[in-house]
């Protein structure tokens, strides 16, 4: 029998087994290429891949005439370390609050007239437009030319993807028209439409290569390609939604603005629609959702917009989002099966998360095998036993759900569970504090469980986002003592050097991965305070909360200090702390918590010693009063009170509700009363409303 071609040594091919080999390589290597770079997980040790790469190479140098377009030794930086180069936001690339019915959107128009100042029965009109389930994506214009595209990254910083945006026929290179900004940065969404994931799919399995879950995978797989050549074969496609930087106004309603976009040359949606009211919208919601089985896109939604450009900006963003847009999320997708079991997840703080194992099954054309049960009374509540048929629900990127269990056909034998009163991990013992639902395992810092998942938080994407370093791979580190603290990871270079049994030499590693890692560590020896904090993996401290300690406490030193002194509840220092918009004493008690355990400290000063935190920088050029305690009385004219907080607190500013001497500003409207007084009496700098306005930049 003739061996496969895959079989045969280099010399033995023939021309037309040479011919597919190379493509067969071409595709195996990239598939490798995408799983070490983008998912940072590896499907093959080192020595097998470099041995197809090898491969690859031999055929080519004895069949010069096969060498294919797609051939992975053209790869510009196939086997780069840095992967792609990353570029900073012009403004941040926010997301969206979601409304999952007509109440939550009755309470947006609420907010948004109440913010203006508005009547509540004044008109918003609002532009309507399909969510469109893809990835975000910035494109910068200088003199009309395509100069840079952008992933969103973590909303600051994203991937320089020019050259694959480059691909993408709806994106066109050069603008049209002679009246367009000198500088534009349009944003929108790289899709892929449902024909086209079907087919790379079919192809991908043909070729044994693994298909993608969903088009919004494929889109991004295809995007964040190091090769262009392969994203051009991937068909893209991409809608403008909106823009952020432009030298020149485009308009001043969203819908004039799209419509100047779509002169321009870039695609717009065509189901966009300008809705003169919230009951307009709520049909609009009705109509999509009629359509979107048709639609030749996937889409998880609509979003709405408020359609005047002034009140965009009057009305800002909270922490991620802006306060002028909303998302009506079509209704979570479910499907019925099989609780095979449940199993108990241990997070980083400890809590034990009840994980229920499915038979497989798709929903809303992902597969799942595992849903959440969230914690003990939740089970007891929905009343779930082994072996049930249970309803499971998705809901756009949350983790799968059991909605409930199908009693009525409980099958004979299923079993009750009983919750564990140990960690199933460490062995201690599980508590559950008072007022809390979720139980917890009292294992600290001896608990590998936590101590693992603490290390994946700290290297993930919003946290040193440190490539190189999934799951798998920590894992691996900490089970052979090479990491046990973060900062163990800043000294795994030098104590390799006198390992006896290098990374390198390790199964799954070899010299590029652990160059490469060595490499991307070192890259994040610097890292902004708001980013540090957010790693340690406090509990309750996400992003948003990590950013405010971060803006007020500046420094790391100024924090831990802070942080220590404020251990005494009756201190001024935790007074700060509570004064915190945003910070209440229940997360203060965690915070302060965290200073109180003793190895948390240690591993914070080892830490410092590691790598440099930087100080917060304020992100808008700031204004005089930045940093400032300012307190707003009376009636304002040109802004409500919600309005005038919000511009303050973006500048940096403090708002407090009264006047004391450590007030820097009084900003005085209308029938001001005892607090203009107060300012008078303590000779604090009073400000009318036009001052203010100045002041504020607007
Ligand atoms: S507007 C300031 N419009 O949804 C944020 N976003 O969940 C502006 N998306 O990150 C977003 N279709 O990637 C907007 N028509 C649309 C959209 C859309 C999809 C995505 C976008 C955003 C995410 C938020």
């Amino acid at each position: 029998m003739t061996p496969a071609p895959e079989k045969k040594t280099v010399p033995e091919l023939t021309e037309a087994e040479a011919a597919a080999e190379l493509a067969r390589l071409a595709g195996e290597i990239a598939f490798h290429d995408a799983a070490y770079y983008q998912d940072a997980a590896p499907a093959v040790s080192d020595a097998a891949y470099d041995a197809l790469r090898l491969r690859n190479a031999a055929i080519e140098a004895r069949f010069p005439a096969l060498v294919r377009s797609d051939s992975p030794s053209h790869r510009i930086g196939a086997a780069p370390a840095a992967g792609f180069r990353k570029v900073a936001h012009s403004t941040p690339m926010l997301s969206l609050e979601n409304a999952f019915g007509a109440a939550d959107v009755a309470d947006f128009f609420g907010r948004v007239r109440r913010f203006l100042g508005l009547a509540q029965d004044a008109a918003v009109e609002v532009t309507a437009e399909p969510k469109i389930d893809g990835l975000s994506a910035a494109i910068s214009y200088e003199g009309g030319k395509f100069s840079l595209g952008a992933t969103r990254g973590d909303g600051t910083t994203g991937e320089d993807v020019t050259e694959n945006l480059r691909q993408i026929d709806d994106i066109p290179k050069a603008l049209k028209g002679k009246n367009f900004p000198d500088k534009l940065e349009v944003r929108g969404e790289v899709y892929m439409a449902r024909t086209d994931f079907l087919e790379l799919n079919a192809a991908r399995e043909a070729a044994g290569e693994a298909p993608f879950a969903n088009p919004r995978n494929a889109a991004a797989g295809s995007l964040r390609q190091l090769d262009p050549a392969i994203t051009a074969t991937r068909n893209l496609r991409f809608f403008a939604y909106g823009w952020s930087q432009t030298s020149a106004p485009l308009g001043k309603t969203q819908s004039a603005a799209m419509a100047q976009l779509e002169k321009f040359g870039l695609t717009v949606n065509a189901e966009a629609l300008l809705c003169k009211s919230m009951k307009a919208a709520e049909a609009y919601y009705e109509k999509i959702q009629e359509k979107r089985a048709e639609l030749p896109y996937d889409i998880d939604g609509i979003v709405l917009k408020v359609n005047r450009l002034d009140w965009q900006e009057r009305l800002g963003s909270v922490s991620r989002a802006p306060r002028w847009a909303i998302a009506r999320k079509f209704p979570a997708e479910q499907a019925e099966t099989l609780l095979k079991d449940i199993r108990i997840q241990v997070g980083r703080t400890g809590a034990l998360t009840p994980v229920a194992e499915l038979e497989p099954i798709t929903v809303g054309g992902v597969v799942v095998s595992r849903a959440t049960l969230h914690n003990k009374d939740e089970i007891a509540r929905k009343g779930v036993r082994i072996g049930d048929r249970v309803i499971v629900q998705r809901a756009g990127d949350v983790i799968p759900q059991i909605v409930r269990a199908l009693k009525e056909k409980r099958p004979k034998g299923t079993k009750e569970y009983v919750f564990p009163e140990t960690c199933p991990v460490c062995g201690s013992l599980a508590i559950r504090e008072e007022g809390e639902v979720v139980h917890r395992c009292t294992g600290g810092l001896i608990c590998p469980a936590q101590i693992l998942e603490r290390l994946r938080h700290f290297v993930s994407r919003d946290a040193f986002d440190i490539d190189g370093l999934g799951k798998k791979q920590v894992a691996f580190l900490w089970e052979t003592k090479r990491i046990q603290s973060p900062a163990d990871i800043f000294r795994l270079e030098a104590n390799e050097q006198l390992s006896k049994t290098p990374l390198a030499e390790c199964e799954g590693w070899g010299a590029l991965s652990t160059k490469n890692l060595f490499q991307a560590i070192a890259a994040r020896k610097r890292i902004s305070l708001e980013r540090f904090i957010y790693a340690l993996g406090i509990r309750q401290v996400g992003q948003a909360t990590a950013r405010l300690l971060a803006q007020h406490y500046t420094r790391l030193e100024n924090w831990r200090e802070a942080m220590a002194a404020a251990e005494d509840h009756v201190s001024a220092a935790y007074q700060k702390l509570l004064n915190i918009d945003g910070i209440g004493p229940s997360v203060a008690d965690d915070i302060l918590g965290f200073f109180a355990e003793p190895q948390n400290k240690d591993a914070l000063d080892a830490l410092a010693d590691e790598v440099t935190v930087q100080p917060f920088e304020a992100p808008e050029a700031m204004s005089e009063i930045t940093g400032k305690t300012v307190v707003f009385t009376g009636n304002l004219e040109t802004m409500t009170r919600a309005e005038a907080k919000a511009r303050a607190e973006a500048l940096g500013a403090k708002v407090a509700g009264s006047v004391s001497a450590k007030t820097d500003f009084v900003i005085v409207g209308a029938t001001a009363g005892s607090k203009l007084a107060k300012a008078r009496e303590l000779g604090v700098t009073i400000l009318d409303e036009a001052a203010w306005r100045t002041l504020a930049g607007r």
